[in-house]
């Protein structure tokens, strides 16, 4: 089976393509690289030992997915393009709403036309807004999102979804990331953040490395066990891995499917600080600060869904996500910037 991976060169899409590639499939990625190098690909290719065949290409260029559509025989694809950065989403919703709902619009036409029917989505735990009830499952009601970027994700859950109630013969999975985090424990390859990070691993990782002075933690009085925010962080190989699971899934012809993937157990922020801590020997100095706008007190999932009917579970642990995380930033302090192997 041969598989389109759109933004396989980013975080989540690259750690795929090695656990596509180890599983058997051939893989072809699309990035139009806006948030990612193709370095990752090279990383990838040294792990696995196999080529990637690489477009740089939008997937707002129906002309581009045309030709890539037409030259490889694509049965499946994994559409992780997008882009996801929440602070910016407010800024520049019109760029949002552009390049995710257009974009997947068209990827969607140029593959119907191509009669390639069998997608699976990037969604998020983002859409179940402030979650009905904890651990959520599948069966939460979707919430109201507090940015453009989340509309986009919940947006596009109804479109996709409409669109294999009308026609059948499309397999569409919709996968809820929870928390993402962690590297490949090669330490080649993780996750590579323009600018200073949003999200709270990787700006751990940078205060350690020495690239930032201190973490702050935003807001200690959420309605928690130490009164920071909680997650459910889960490691992106196991990420990676539940793709595999669901394009199983996909060749069982699954009509829509929709699966949590997290770890089940939720930390807080000063849980991740202190294993962290542990896993890499480095004090994180940290100030309180106030509450972040839009940020919950507490979201993890019940995975239970995709254990049953995938046969998917997340095994790595806390302290394995941060030992990967560390490594990742400690052996490439500017990401992918200053690698000679590409
Ligand atoms: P990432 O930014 O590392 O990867 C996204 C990739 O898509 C990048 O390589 C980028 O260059 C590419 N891209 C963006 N717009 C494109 C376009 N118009 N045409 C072609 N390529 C384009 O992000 P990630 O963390 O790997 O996330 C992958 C997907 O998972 C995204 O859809 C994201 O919204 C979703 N997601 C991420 C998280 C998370 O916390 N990382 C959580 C839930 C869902
Ligand atoms: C985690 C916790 C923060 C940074 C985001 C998106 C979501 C999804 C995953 C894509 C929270 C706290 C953070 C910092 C901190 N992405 N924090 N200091 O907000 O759960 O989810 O990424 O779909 O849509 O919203 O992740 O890593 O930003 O925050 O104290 O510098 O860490 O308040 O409690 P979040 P995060």
């Amino acid at each position: 089976m041969k598989i389109l991976v759109t933004g396989g060169a980013g975080f989540i899409g690259s750690h795929t393509v090695v656990e596509l590639q180890q599983a058997g499939y051939d893989v072809v990625v699309l990035d139009n690289l806006c948030n990612s190098s193709e370095k990752s690909l090279k990383r990838v290719e040294a792990i696995t030992g196999k080529q990637v065949p690489f477009y740089r290409a939008d997937i707002l260029d129906r002309n581009a997915l045309e030709t890539i559509f037409s030259e490889e025989h694509i049965d499946a694809v994994i559409h992780f393009a997008g882009l996801k950065a929440v602070p910016e989403s407010v800024k520049k919703p019109w760029e949002y709403y552009e390049n995710n709902i257009a974009g997947t619009l068209t990827l969607v036409d140029v593959m119907r036309k191509h009669n390639v029917k069998n997608i699976i989505f990037s969604s998020s735990a983002t859409v179940y807004g402030t979650p009905a009830f904890v651990p959520i499952t599948e069966a939460c009601p979707k919430g109201q999102c507090t940015n453009p970027y989340g509309w986009t994700k919940s947006m596009l859950e109804q479109i996709l979804t409409d669109i294999q109630k009308a026609d059948p013969e499309w397999n569409v999975i919709l996968l809820r990331y929870f928390n993402p985090i962690g590297a490949h424990p090669s330490g080649t390859m993780g996750e590579n953040p323009n600018g200073i990070p949003n999200n709270l691993m990787p700006y751990i990782t940078q205060v350690a490395v020495g690239k930032l002075r201190e973490l702050n933690v935003f807001g200690n009085d959420y309605d928690t066990p130490d009164g920071t925010g909680v997650r459910d962080y889960i490691h992106v190989v196991d990420l990676a891995q539940g793709h595999v699971k669901a394009l199983k899934k996909i060749e069982e012809k699954a009509g829509l499917k929709i699966y949590n993937l997290g770890t089940g157990v939720g930390y807080s922020v000063l849980d991740i600080v202190k294993n962290f801590e542990e896993a890499s020997g480095v004090k994180i100095p940290y100030v309180i600060r106030e509450r972040r706008p839009g940020d919950i007190d507490t979201c993890y999932a019940d995975a239970s869904l995709a254990r049953e009917e995938l046969g998917w579970e997340a095994g790595r642990g806390i302290q394995e996500m941060c030992r990967d995380a560390w490594r990742w930033q400690k052996n490439n302090p500017n990401g992918y910037e200053d690698a000679a192997d590409a």
